[in-house]
């Protein structure tokens, strides 16, 4: 992995007018020694996206994709339809989507194979709630999650963003310890080696209350390529003391 990725994840936030402050702004604080940065809007406002921040340093992308290619689907938007906009990553199997909107790990699999089709890089995200981590099951949680993800995807695998996500650090102000997230990490990063010939090409996110102060060190670690950001991502100094913390 050369070079650090950090991703905004706006969730459902945002209005025309608060967006184009903030795209505006962290286009502004971004250079050419800048790591490589996206934000994951909601999907209505991917065509304002695509008209502020064509051509600059920043990167779009939508927070979820159907399962499904096309056709009787209502309320769905195909990862084709979103490619069209501009879009290069698409999160999926966020917590949130599995959470309430029962997304499995073999629909979340599905999902990640429609995003590499329609040339989208999708940002899968994996990780264990509190009472799996307190009955010990870490490791076997985000294997079992990142496991359906390459055995649908196979020789496409080194294509995926992979974003650890422990559940009990997101939106809470818990931040995994650099300890944590990296052991985590290291156990991903080896289930990847294990299933290409390219894991070097995958970047490893951590997620979950990544915020000024913790970020430097998070990022340091070994097998942390980036961040995958919720709540720190709506104010842009914050977002760009974060991308300035993956830059050198
Ligand atoms: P948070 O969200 O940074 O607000 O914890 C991260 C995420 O859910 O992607």
């Amino acid at each position: 992995m050369s070079g650090k990725l950090i991703v905004g994840n706006w969730k459902m936030n945002g209005s025309l007018a608060a967006n184009q402050d903030l795209v505006r702004a962290v286009m502004a604080g971004l250079s050419d020694k800048s790591c490589k940065v996206a934000v994951c809007a909601p999907a209505v406002y991917l065509p304002q996206l695509q008209q502020l921040a064509a051509g600059s340093h920043l990167l779009w992308g939508a927070q979820d994709v159907s399962a499904h290619e096309q056709g009787a689907y209502t309320g769905e938007l195909s990862a084709t339809m979103l490619r069209e906009f501009g879009v290069r990553y698409a999160i999926v199997g966020h917590s949130e989507r599995r959470q309430y909107h029962g997304e499995t790990d073999a629909v979340v699999a599905t999902k990640a194979q429609r995003a590499l089709a329609a040339g989208i890089t999708p940002i899968v995200c994996v990780g264990e709630t509190l009472a799996e981590r307190e009955a010990g099951h870490t490791e076997e949680v985000v294997k079992r999650q990142l496991a359906a993800v390459i055995h649908t995807n196979g020789h496409c695998i080194s294509e995926i963003v992979v974003a650890y996500e422990p559940v009990w650090a997101i939106g809470t102000g818990k931040t995994a310890s650099p300890e944590q997230a990296q052991q985590v990490h290291a156990l991903l990063r080896a289930q990847l080696k294990a299933a290409t010939a390219h894991p070097e090409r995958i970047a490893l996110l951590y997620g979950g209350s990544m915020n000024t102060a913790n970020a430097a060190s998070l990022l340091s670690q070994n097998d942390i390529d980036g961040g995958l950001i919720g709540g720190a991502s709506l104010k842009s100094a914050d977002f760009l003391s974060i991308v300035a913390a993956a830059s050198h």
